[in-house]
């Protein structure tokens, strides 16, 4: 099992806190409001503590969950508190029409967010594609995972999979611009009919075992998607 800190008090801190006590994971919260930390781990229960704002978190595995605006202030704020840690960015950068993206065409808020923390950290983009209505459900689902350091990845994935979810790697850090967009098509399903109940989804013979897909031959006709 795995050792987390979340940052952020709100409704994804509170639904991926859910999550990862019941999956038997070590959790932690730091709130900008001490109080509001406080609260939410008396609430998830399981042992949940609060650590400092601040201060170095407790969690291998850090999960930023403030709003996209606030997620590189953060991280820099941070600081070198976040050393050797494994920080996932889980925002969705929405301009204020929520029709497109509020970052650069070349860059993401998780690639920004690399280069404000410490070297030593490993930034990872995972669970924006996910509704909170339809994680807290705890149906298994599929996690897009972007990030660069093959072996921090292994622990981020470790730690979906005790959630009772399915990672799937999607490639390294650039990806994570490519994950924004998709939070965006999200965004635009919702709005378009399928509200906040859809989702990226987990087959039904559902495996934790991270799937491989065979390498294809050079000429060898793709399988149709469906
Ligand atoms: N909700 C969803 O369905 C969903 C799905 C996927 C991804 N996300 C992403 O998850 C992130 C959190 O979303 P949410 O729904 O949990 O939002 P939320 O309920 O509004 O919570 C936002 C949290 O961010 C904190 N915060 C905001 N600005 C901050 C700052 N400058 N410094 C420190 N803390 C700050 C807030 O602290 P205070 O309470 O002190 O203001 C609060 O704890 C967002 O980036 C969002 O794009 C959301």
């Amino acid at each position: 099992m795995s050792s987390i800190s979340i940052i952020g008090t709100g409704n994804m801190a509170r639904t991926i806190g859910m999550l990862a006590v019941a999956g038997g994971n070590t959790v932690e919260v730091m709130g900008r409001d001490q109080s509001k930390a406080a609260d939410l781990a008396k609430a998830l229960g399981g042992g949940a503590t609060t650590g400092e704002w601040g201060a170095v978190p407790a969690g291998d595995i850090v999960i930023v969950a403030v709003l996209y605006d606030s997620v590189v202030p953060v991280v820099a704020e941070y600081g070198d508190a976040l050393a050797g840690k494994a920080i996932i960015d889980i925002s969705n950068p929405f301009n204020s029409e929520a029709d497109g993206l509020a970052t650069r065409e070349d860059t993401s808020i998780a690639q920004e967010a690399a280069k404000a923390a410490p070297a030593s950290a490993s930034v990872f983009k995972a669970f924006n594609t996910i509704f909170r209505h339809v994680l807290e459900k705890g149906r298994p689902l599929d996690v897009f995972i972007a990030g660069d350091n093959a072996q921090a990845k292994a622990g981020v994935e470790a730690f979906i999979e005790s959630l009772g979810l399915r990672p799937l790697d999607v490639g390294g850090l650039e990806m994570a611009h490519w994950l924004e967009g998709a939070g965006l098509l999200m965004m635009g399903l919702a709005r378009h009919g399928r509200g906040t109940g859809t989702s990226p989804s987990a087959s039904p013979n559902f495996t934790a075992e991270p799937h491989r897909p065979p390498v294809q031959a050079v000429g060898e006709q793709a399988a149709p998607l469906a």
